[in-house]
C-alpha cells in the first residue's frame, strides 16, 4: 500500500522549512542555481549536508561536472530571489538580478544570504524522481538577519524574536 502523489504533496506542505538556493559553477555550463527546501544537516564530524534535486534541473549538470556546489540559505527579504531561482527567470537573469561573488572553492555565493555553505560532492543517490546529493562542507559563512520560511505552499516569516526563544542544540 502507498499514498498517491497529491495526498503526499498535501501532507508535505505541513513540513515547515527554510528556503535555500543551491548554486554551481562549471566550465561547460557556467553559473547555475535553483531554489530548494529539501536541505538537511547530516553529520557534524565530518560536516555533511544533503540536498534533493529533481533529475531534470539545470543546476544538477553543473554539480556533476565540477563536483562542487553551494547552499545559500535565504533571508526574509529574499522572497524575490527564491521566485527567480525557482523558474521565474532564466539562469542568466537569476545571476544578473542577484548580487553574488565567487566563493573560496569557486562556487557562486549569494551576497545577502543568511548563511552559505560551500560543499564537495561525497555521494549521489537516486531516489524516485530526485537525486539525493550528500556534500562535505568545505567553507561556511554566516551573516545577520532572519530566515525566509516556507509552509503550506507560502512564504512565511518568524513571528517571534529569536532572543526570547533561543533553543540550544548543544
Ligand atoms: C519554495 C520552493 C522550493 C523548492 N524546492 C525544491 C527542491 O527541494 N528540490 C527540487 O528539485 N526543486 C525544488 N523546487 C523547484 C525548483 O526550484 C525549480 O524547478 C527550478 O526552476 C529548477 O531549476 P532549473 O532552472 O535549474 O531547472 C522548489 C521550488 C520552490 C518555489
Amino acid at each position: 500500500m502507498t499514498v498517491g502523489s497529491e495526498e503526499f504533496k498535501k501532507a508535505m506542505q505541513l513540513w515547515a522549512s527554510g528556503v535555500a538556493v543551491v548554486t554551481s559553477q562549471s566550465e561547460k555550463f557556467g553559473v547555475r542555481g535553483m531554489t530548494v527546501t529539501a536541505f538537511s544537516s547530516v553529520s557534524a564530524e565530518p560536516p555533511q549536508i544533503l540536498v534533493c534535486l529533481n533529475q531534470s534541473v539545470d543546476t544538477g549538470e553543473g554539480i556533476d561536472e565540477n563536483q562542487r556546489f553551494a547552499v545559500n540559505i535565504l533571508n526574509d527579504r529574499q522572497q524575490d530571489v527564491s521566485n527567480q531561482f525557482s523558474g521565474g527567470s532564466s539562469q542568466e537573469e537569476r545571476f544578473a538580478n542577484t548580487a553574488w561573488h565567487v566563493g573560496t572553492t569557486g562556487v557562486p555565493i549569494l551576497n545577502e544570504s543568511l548563511m552559505s555553505l560551500e560543499c564537495k560532492v561525497m555521494e549521489k543517490v537516486r531516489a524516485g524522481t530526485h537525486w539525493i546529493i550528500i556534500g562535505e562542507v568545505l567553507a561556511s559563512n554566516c551573516r545577520s538577519g532572519e530566515p525566509l520560511l516556507y509552509f503550506r505552499g507560502n512564504y512565511r516569516q518568524l513571528a517571534d524574536s529569536l532572543s526570547e526563544n533561543t533553543a540550544s542544540v548543544d
